[in-house]
């Protein structure tokens, strides 16, 4: 069954055929068959018109925490009084998490996922890192991979209130991992102070490393270290936060394949110096932006907030935003185009509307996508649809 979608007043296919106006596309089987003018659209099946709105691929929020109870708005509304931001809070949201049970976590995931699809998102990756026991953390890794598409073990979060942070680092890497690996493909790490030191870090990663599990990195969020060093020397497929970088670390990153991942939302909730992404940009670095959608630095899965920011904030093109918050997001779970539409597995590739990948879109619901930035918090995301499918 094809499908031509027409009445695109602008279509952005964040591939290298750039943005059409008055554009149509085709999806046939879940994938992208055919874009170019609305004029010489070929017949298909079916026909939709989107009353001359804005298309762009979906949303690929590549940074989330979904799996958790509970909120922290008493810790949000000191913080805007002034208290500082620390990672102690985590252990708030841990007693919450491991009380919940699994029905109503499966809700509250389930819940927020729909959330992130209402909001343009099609392609989502979520961390463990709530639970910070064997139990808690196998169960919140087998509740994401039930409703996202990338998994990632974070049991390395926060060294639990009253444990041995050695002690801790052996559980990880030992019954923690045998249990979790199963439902995840990645791990990751809070490489920051308050949180686990390099060499426990490295321990953590090279221990998933050795499972065949993807390296993605919490580095260099709440002032300069050794995350994004960590990130590039393991060749991790992305550091995430990237606020305090030295000159060291922009070299770094500008001569990797690894993915410098700003998270806006969360440096405007925490107060944070904006992640430096126009310089980053600048020096030849691979940029994604996402939500970190969590309840203690970043409650909002939101990606049109953060191109918003992005643009008006960070100093992003719309179009550099766009990129960053689709095909970036996409490179830094590795589910980006290689050619062809598709990605490294010979999966259809997410992030971009080029011919062969995944028919993942929204539709905005305003003729010029500039909108987001020009009238920030009015557009909003008209339709989601995923493998050609609408979901929201
Ligand atoms: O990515 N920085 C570490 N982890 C989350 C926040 C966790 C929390 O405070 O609950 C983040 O910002």
């Amino acid at each position: 069954m094809s499908t031509v979608f027409t009445g695109i007043s602008q279509l952005h296919t964040v591939s290298k055929v750039g943005t059409i106006e008055d554009a149509a596309f085709v999806v046939d089987d879940g994938q992208i068959a055919w874009v170019g003018s609305a004029k010489e659209a070929p017949e298909a099946d079916e026909r939709v018109d989107l009353g001359g709105r804005a298309v762009l691929p979906g949303w690929v929020d590549s940074h989330s925490h979904l799996v958790f109870d509970g909120d922290r708005a008493a810790e949000f509304e000191a913080r805007m009084a002034g208290k500082g931001y620390a990672a102690g809070g985590i252990a708030v949201t841990m007693e919450a998490t491991r009380n919940a049970g699994e029905k109503r976590l499966q809700e509250l995931v389930a819940q927020r996922v729909a959330q992130a699809q209402a909001g343009g998102t099609t392609c989502m990756e979520t961390k463990t890192g709530y639970g910070l026991d064997v139990e808690s953390e196998e169960l919140a890794a087998r509740i994401a991979k039930e409703h996202v598409d990338e998994v990632t073990f974070l049991g390395a979060h926060l060294v639990p209130p009253g444990a041995d942070s050695e002690e801790y680092v052996n559980l990880v890497v030992g019954d923690m991992l045998d249990a979790v690996a199963p439902h995840v493909g990645w791990i990751d790490v809070f490489c920051e102070r308050g949180a686990f030191n390099y060499e426990q870090s490295l321990r953590v990663l090279k221990a998933g490393q050795e499972r065949g599990l993807g390296v993605r990195v919490h580095g260099n969020q709440l002032g300069e270290g050794p995350g994004v060093g960590l990130a590039v020397e393991l060749g991790a497929a992305s550091v995430d936060h990237v606020n305090y970088l030295s000159e060291e670390d922009f070299e770094a990153l500008a001569n990797s394949e690894t993915v410098a991942t700003a998270l806006p939302a969360c440096d405007l909730s925490t107060r944070q110096e904006l992640a430096p992404v126009r310089r980053l940009l600048d020096a030849g670095a691979h940029v994604a932006i996402a939500s970190n959608c969590n309840p203690g630095t970043s409650y909002t899965s939101s990606m049109n907030f953060c191109v918003t920011t992005a643009v008006l904030q960070q100093k992003l093109s719309l179009d550099e935003a766009i990129h960053a918050a689709t095909t970036g997001g996409a490179r830094a779970l590795r589910r980006h185009d290689v050619g062809e539409g598709k990605d490294a597995k010979g999966r259809p590739a997410k992030g971009t509307l080029a011919i062969g990948a995944a028919a993942d879109f929204q539709v905005l619901d305003t003729p010029h996508a500039i909108d987001l930035a020009y009238r920030p918090g009015m557009v909003t995301t008209w339709r989601t649809y995923i493998g050609g499918k609408q979901v929201a």
